[in-house]
């Protein structure tokens, strides 16, 4: 079983449950060699460990001892383990003296927590055929493993070579059988060729067609450099023989790559080992001492990155990692360009608030997530029929407009002037437009960027600025903007002495809500009298009422909306079904009325436009408003997933 916790685009922090304990994830595994382990890789960080059945089934001794005692004496780990199938030995030496029956039999015999059938690794780039006719081997083959197992948990593999259409057909398929945890396989041959553009494909054809609610193991990833990228990707298990294979080849593993000990003048970290060792003293070793040594360096990296990707998925900095982490080769560069295509997916993923702002690293980052949701979400929100552009001087943008406007030229032609039908809008780096009503709405108040614009931002923005000219009847810009971007505009423009540019706060709470909820929301949410009340701290909105009555609070953080009873109602009757809405069945109704949290597996249906940390109308299945609160994942996980809180209810009682 398999719960999620926390998310960051694709990413999440989780808890799978086996036999043998709790496992957060993501999780990297070490992988166990039978009989030769001289690592203790508890001590490291392991709270699960691979090893694999067919070496053990292979060898007598292992195989009786395994048999008697069970793979946990065996191999002395008393956590849960994962055992692999010997497909792996398949592919390398193209035969195995075992059957997909007899491997799974003999997995749950020796008492491993999950185990694995007997898939078929088909390499990269391979042909079609062969891709094709293999695959139906592996889902044959998953197919029957659960036939014969009773007691474990089951890995099955996504195979499909490097075919996205065969990786998402697999993915299909074995969504629709009874499966625990999914492996993506046969990616080391991608990795080991630092062919990380293709490695992206391969996993995001696979995980966006794989359930949200079961884990992803991309399958003999262990060295640190792709942690956070995969973990971006969605994946929520590693497992590594790096660690080990790498030591014994006097081999330093570090976030940004590998350092070979003759090349060391200094210890790559500061772990244990590093602080104790020097490269000398490793060097005068002798040769097995020194790697059990090594070893330890590389899980202690390995797990203190696992524990930095957790810290980011809390604080919402996952990609600000992953961009760091890219920069460490050029081919990992390339795969995260090649993530940026994948961005219309991602964005269903990603949480619509984080704790902490976006910044722009580099060019890659204005294919992030969150650029793109706020243009799509500009788009929708309703129009004036004129724009009037300013240039970005600090955050918040309409504290600090231009004191001497200037000049101005115009775009199209009206015959209306002054504030008549006028959308003011400041231009920036990296989100293009941001209208002055939203200028404290995340991320558009909570980010930076580099105060030296590079030519892609430079191009980006010009774009944007052009793309208006069809949007409106007449767009109005500042000669500083024209000269900046290159515009090349000369019809004069002299703004009205009157112009006002002081957004109308009433104005304001509505095109916030329009932008939150949906069009309409404002209306829905702040028609009437309303009485809005200002923090005394910093002047800003706090607080709207109607009369006596809270509607809603806006979060000084992130200028969220956070509804009251007044509020919920307001958008419940006033916004058509199903937007904003999650339907809880029959049996969660009173729990939900009481204000107690929704679990998704209570949840009927939602509006698929949810996402994490959403505001959230609660209702029943004749569209009873029964309660509000806060999703805590989106809209396909609250459906896909069968255990776990989906929703944190603020308040019953409706
Ligand atoms: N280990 C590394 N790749 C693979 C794979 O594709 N399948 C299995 N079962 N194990 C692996
Ligand atoms: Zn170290």
């Amino acid at each position: 079983m398999f719960e999620i916790k926390l998310k960051d685009n694709l990413g999440r922090t989780g808890i799978l449950k086996t036999k043998h304990g709790i496992v957060r994830t993501p999780a990297l595994m070490p992988v166990i060699h039978p009989g030769k382990q001289s690592i203790d890789v508890k001590a490291a960080g392991a709270e699960i460990v691979i090893t694999n059945a067919y070496i053990i089934y292979k060898n007598d001794e292992l195989r009786e001892k395994a048999s008697q005692e069970g793979v946990h004496s065996l191999i002395n780990f008393d956590g849960p383990v994962m055992t692999d199938s010997g497909s792996f030995q398949l592919s390398e030496y193209g035969d195995v003296e075992i059957n997909n029956q007899e491997v799974i039999e003999f997995q749950e015999l020796i008492g491993s927590d999950i185990g694995t059938s007997l898939d078929i690794p088909t390499p990269p780039h391979v042909t079609r055929s062969r891709a094709e006719k293999e695959l139906e081997i592996t889902l044959e083959r998953a197919k029957e493993s659960l036939k014969y197992k009773k007691n474990i948990m089951l890995n099955s593999v996504v195979q499909g070579s490097t075919f996205p259409d065969l990786r998402s057909q697999c993915a299909d398929e074995l969504s629709k059988m009874e499966f625990e945890l999914h492996p993506i396989g046969a990616v080391v041959p991608l990795m080991e060729t630092y062919q990380y553009k293709d490695l992206v494909d391969v996993v995001m054809a696979s995980v966006t067609h794989l359930p949200d609610s079961r884990p992803r193991h991309l399958m003999g990833a262990g060295h640190p450099m792709i942690f956070a990228l995969a973990v971006a990707m969605g994946c929520d298990l590693f497992d590594s023989a790096a660690y080990i294979l790498y030591a014994e080849d006097d081999r330093f593993l570090t976030v940004n790559g590998t350092y070979k000990l003759e090349n060391l003048v200094e210890m790559p970290c500061s772990c244990p080992i590093c602080i104790e060792y020097t490269p000398d003293d490793l060097r005068k070793m002798d040769k097995n001492e020194r790697k059990v040594l090594i070893a330890q360096h590389n899980l202690n990296v390995s797990f203190a990155e696992i524990r930095r990707i957790k810290q980011a998925i809390n604080d919402g900095s996952l990609m600000e990692l992953v961009e760091i982490r890219c920069r460490a080769h050029p081919r990992l560069l390339d795969a995260y360009r090649q993530l940026g295509k994948y961005v219309e997916v991602m964005e269903k993923y990603d949480p619509s608030s984080k704790k902490s702002a976006f910044f722009y690293s580099g060019p890659e980052s204005l294919n992030r997530v969150e650029i793109y949701r706020h243009l799509e979400k500009l788009s929708k929100l309703p129009k004036k029929s004129r724009l009037l552009l300013l240039p970005a001087h600090r955050k918040p943008y309409h504290k600090y407009l231009s004191q001497e406007p200037g000049e101005f030229f115009s775009e199209g032609s009206s015959k209306k002037s002054g504030m008549d039908d006028l959308q003011i809008m400041v231009v920036d780096v990296p989100f293009g437009l941001i209208p002055l009503e939203l200028d404290e709405v995340y991320p558009l108040a909570q980010n930076d960027s580099p105060r030296i614009m590079d030519d892609n931002a430079h191009h980006f923005i010009q774009e944007i600025i052009e793309g208006t000219y069809d949007e409106y009847d007449e767009v109005i810009i500042s000669s500083y903007l024209d000269q900046k971007f290159n515009l090349g505009l000369y019809s004069n423009y002299t703004l009205p002495e009157s112009l006002n540019m002081k957004i109308d706060d009433q104005q304001k709470i509505i095109v916030v809500a329009d932008y939150q909820f949906g069009q309409g929301a404002g209306d829905a949410l702040f028609a009437g009298n309303l009485e809005i009340v200002y923090s005394k701290k910093t002047g800003k909105i706090r607080h709207i009422y109607y009369g006596k009555e809270l509607i809603a609070t806006m979060r000084a953080s992130d200028g969220i909306f956070v509804l009251s009873k007044e509020g919920a109602r307001r958008l419940h009757s006033r916004m058509e079904y199903p937007k904003n809405r999650v339907v809880v069945n029959e049996d969660s109704e009173p729990y939900a009325r009481e204000g107690k949290s929704i679990f998704a597996k209570f949840i009927i249906e939602c509006d698929s436009n949810i996402r994490a940390n959403d505001e959230v109308l609660i209702v029943n299945e004749n569209d009873d408003l029964l309660a509000f609160g806060k999703s805590l994942l989106n809209s396909t996980e609250i459906m896909d997933f069968k255990v776990g809180q989906a929703i944190k209810t603020r308040k019953g009682g409706l």
